[in-house]
């Protein structure tokens, strides 16, 4: 993984949003480290729209604050989104342009001028890898393309965070391949990223960390793996196939550390380990030394989808 600091550039406190007598957001609060590929996960209807449209400073919230790289959004929102580079959840582009007005278009809105719009168009369209598709009229572009054009528009002011709202939807699985890329790149000139999703394992590849949010509250906040390890709770299921001696495989097994619920079936040993790396790998040692061979090791871990289910009670798509 990238480097990322401890020092967060998005700090949100207690934020709530209420329209009428609906609560989309109770009192939330999570932050995000700099640097960092942080996402926002939760189903349908969860809140994700709204605390990032309120992070956006696009709306403002019922309760609650929040910071963007030190500014208070609801003090200074006009230094705070020079900070921020937000792509909605629906793009909608102006028609009747190419790709290279378009952009220049937002440059200029920008009110970036001179040889420094030529270069800074340049690195965008190299990093978002329009470069072929210039001359292309927006309306005729495919959703991929359309995505890519999209982010290249909110870079263009080279913000320290981007903020996009289920950028992947609707890509297809090469496009989502390359959009992951892009995020790399992004995370490695040094950018935060922030970007929502109602699939789990869409992002887990490529976030450091993710906030989970279910009906209006963050159910879950972290490390992927951190919270995987606190739900899975119990550990690790193993089969161990052995070529002989099951019992006596099944015997020291048992008499290891971390390891509980040991039963045999046939030439398999079957197991819960609870311990660390380093323990696992010690618990394999006094088996060869015994001079029984293991023929195969199955590790059943929980999945991220289940493990989602578990936090968000939701559907999972
Ligand atoms: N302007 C509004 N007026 C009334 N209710 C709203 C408004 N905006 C959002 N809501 C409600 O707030 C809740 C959260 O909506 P939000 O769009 O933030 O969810 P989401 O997590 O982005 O969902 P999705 O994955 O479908 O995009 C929903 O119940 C929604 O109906
Ligand atoms: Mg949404």
């Amino acid at each position: 993984m990238s480097p990322t600091t401890a020092e967060p550039i998005v700090q949100v406190c207690n934020l709530t949003m209420r329209f009428g007598k609906k609560e989309a957001v109770k009192r939330i609060n999570f932050s995000v480290s700099r640097g960092a590929v942080h996402g926002f996960i939760g189903p349908n209807g969860a809140g994700k729209t709204t605390t990032i449209r309120i992070l956006a400073t696009l709306q403002l919230p019922t309760e609650g604050c929040f910071w963007i790289a030190g500014e208070n959004g609801l003090v200074e929102p006009r230094k705070a989104r020079q900070k921020i580079g937000y792509m909605p959840d629906f793009v909608g582009v102006y028609n009747g342009l190419t790709v290279a007005e378009y952009l220049d278009f937002f440059a200029l809105a920008y009110r970036i001028h001179g040889p420094r719009r030529k270069t800074l168009l340049d690195s965008v369209v190299e990093l978002t890898d329009l470069g072929d598709l210039l001359e292309v009229e927006v309306q005729v572009l495919s959703k991929g393309m359309r995505q890519r054009l999209c982010l290249a528009q909110t870079l263009l002011h080279d913000p320290e965070i981007l903020i996009l709202d289920e950028p992947a939807s609707g890509l297809d699985p090469r496009a989502r391949i390359e959009f992951r890329a892009l995020l790399r790149e992004l995370q490695q000139m040094g950018k935060t990223v922030f970007l929502s999703s109602h699939i789990l394992t869409e992002l887990s590849s490529i976030c450091d960390s993710v906030s989970i949010i279910e009906q209006g509250e963050i159910v879950a906040d972290g490390r992927i793996d951190d919270i995987m390890a606190r739900l899975a709770g119990s550990g690790i299921s193993f089969q161990v196939r052995v070529s002989s001696r099951p019992e006596d495989a099944l015997a020291i097994f048992d008499a290891a550390p971390d390891v509980s619920r040991t039963r045999v079936d046939g030439n398999v040993v079957k197991f819960r380990f609870s311990g660390d790396e380093q323990r696992l790998h010690e618990l394999w040692a006094p088996i060869s030394s015994a001079g029984i061979s293991i023929v195969t090791i199955r590790r059943e871990e929980e999945d991220l989808e289940h493990i989602f289910m578990k936090l968000t009670r939701g559907e999972v798509s």
